[in-house]
């Protein structure tokens, strides 16, 4: 039985910890949310009407755009207009990319899912005035030249711009910086991203490439003052080699249990960048924020290898649970988080072919945990604590309070046993608002485009007994639950 308090909450579960990630990759903006508007595949100014009501379902906070390493390619000026200029997507395929999506159009998608903007400038091949003309041309307004030509290509009014990244995994693939040349590049480009609307932009810093510990060391000593968040990149491999990651579908119970304890990981990398963080900032002013997260499999076989499309299973549905129950527990420090990535590529919340869309297992969890967003955390024992007071070693749990009522989502990360969850509210339960649970016949269960709803929700039998409420948990399942309850 596990007790929830009545004491007050902690700290509050910001929503853009369920944020999304959509770069030029693949066919994550091209096919998966831009058509164009002469599509036969219905849309609105070209963005795909069915993606756009699937995403609004999960009230999609945000959108961190455009890339990713595309970012520290992208050239924005050649994105705008009715002149759009390609250029070669050189990480994703050598493909080329028509830049037909652009600046314009991001800010459409954003109205059309009614989410905040997260742009992530080029630090890698960019310069600070082109950094600098980017934000002027979407917050300026005025006759400024950027303004003016913003307005030449239709948009008179300047736009919100609330989160601004500078640079991505500049480590690697964003100029291959060491820590010191980074903090010296972020504190002179940053000085440029100024503030001309009543919206504030928050400035992320490139953070670390997982347990890469002195980058967040060097950056916090060297550059803390200057910025609003470091960013943090932890990608869940089952097999934890790059060169062989293993399929998405086709594995076995070990594969399992590898991913999860991969996965796992994630509470540890939060603990530890946080500790480095508090050092100096203890007063958290700067937010860790995990801009890059989720599964990466071998590429479906038979695709384009720079396209990195996979499935999304049971088993990444588990993976999205316990990380979401992980970016809760620290919501004191992580205020945003963004999964990789939204449609096509990697762990998607969305699959598309042609005309077709389904709704992944993934997709499905960001639906059962809506409530939690911008909820009050309610700390409970979790698998990290130990095993939770009665749901076992497989069991993970998350609670969260708001608008007078209780949400717990219950995990069951095993493969062979149910688990008999109960909880206790601190009075008698007045009404179940939700009830549903997500499972599979089997682990690998996944939605195709011929079996769209092999994994969906159901609701789920739930049992009252005043102020006590239990419900069954099958192998490889996750649930919500959300009651009122009196005093
Ligand atoms: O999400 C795919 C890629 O992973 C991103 O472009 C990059 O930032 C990371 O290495």
């Amino acid at each position: 039985m596990i007790s929830i308090p009545n004491q007050t909450p902690s700290h509050r579960i910001d929503r853009r910890i369920y944020g999304q990630f959509a770069e030029h990759l693949g066919r994550c903006i091209t096919e998966g949310v831009w058509v164009g508007s002469d599509s036969a595949i219905p849309n609105r100014n070209g963005i795909r009407t069915d993606v756009v009501e699937a995403l609004r379902h999960i009230r999609v906070p945000l959108v961190r755009w455009p890339g990713g390493c595309f970012a520290d390619e992208y050239h924005w000026l050649k994105g705008v207009g009715p002149e759009r200029q390609p250029m070669v997507n050189t990480h994703w395929g050598g493909v080329v990319e028509p830049n037909d999506f652009g600046t314009h159009e991001y800010f459409e998608l954003l109205n059309q899912l009614d989410a905040e903007a997260y742009i992530n400038g080029n630090v890698g091949s960019g310069t600070v005035a082109e950094m600098q003309d980017w934000v002027e041309y979407m917050t300026l307004d005025d006759t400024a030249p950027m303004a003016e030509l913003r307005k030449q290509h239709g948009r008179d009014q300047p736009w919100k711009l609330e989160f601004f990244g500078v640079g991505n995994e500049s480590w690697g693939c964003g100029g291959n910086m060491l820590p010191l040349q980074y903090a010296y590049q972020f504190r002179q480009f940053q000085t440029y991203v100024r503030n001309y609307g009543d919206t504030p932009i928050s400035k992320i810093a490139c953070g670390a490439n997982a347990d890469d510990y002195t980058w967040t060391d060097v950056l916090m000593a060297n550059a803390a003052e200057h910025m609003n968040g470091l960013s943090l990149h932890y990608y869940t491999i089952p097999t934890g080699s790059w060169s062989a990651k293993g399929s998405a579908t086709d594995f076995d119970e070990y594969a399992w249990h590898e991913t999860l304890r991969q996965t796992r990981r994630m509470e540890e990398l939060l603990q530890r960048h946080s500790a480095i963080m508090d050092r100096y900032d203890p007063a958290k002013r700067i937010s860790l924020i995990v801009d890059e997260w989720g599964t990466w499999y071998d590429v479906e076989p038979g695709t384009n290898p720079g396209f990195l499309h996979q499935q999304s299973t049971m088993r990444d549905a588990v993976v999205a649970a316990l990380n979401l129950n992980t970016f809760h527990r620290h919501g004191d420090r992580v205020r945003m988080a963004n999964i990789a990535q939204m449609v096509n590529v990697l762990q998607a919340m969305l699959l598309t072919d042609g005309a077709r869309m389904i709704k992944t297992p993934t997709y499905h969890v960001f639906d059962l945990y809506q409530d939690h967003q911008d909820a009050g955390f309610v700390a409970v024992p979790s698998s990290y604590t130990g095993a939770p007071d009665g749901l076992g070693v497989d069991g993970d749990v998350t609670v969260s309070r708001k608008d007078g009522g209780v949400t717990i989502s219950a995990t069951n990360t095993g493969l062979d046993r149910e688990i008999e969850a109960a909880f206790e509210l601190p009075g008698r339960i007045s009404d179940v608002t939700r009830a549903q649970i997500l499972t599979g016949a089997d682990f690998r269960s996944h939605n195709t485009f011929d079996a769209p709803d092999e994994v969906a929700l159901t609701d789920l039998p739930v049992r009252i007994d005043g102020r006590r409420v239990r419900f069954t948990l099958p192998a490889h399942s996750v649930a919500t639950v959300r009651v009122t309850h009196g005093d």
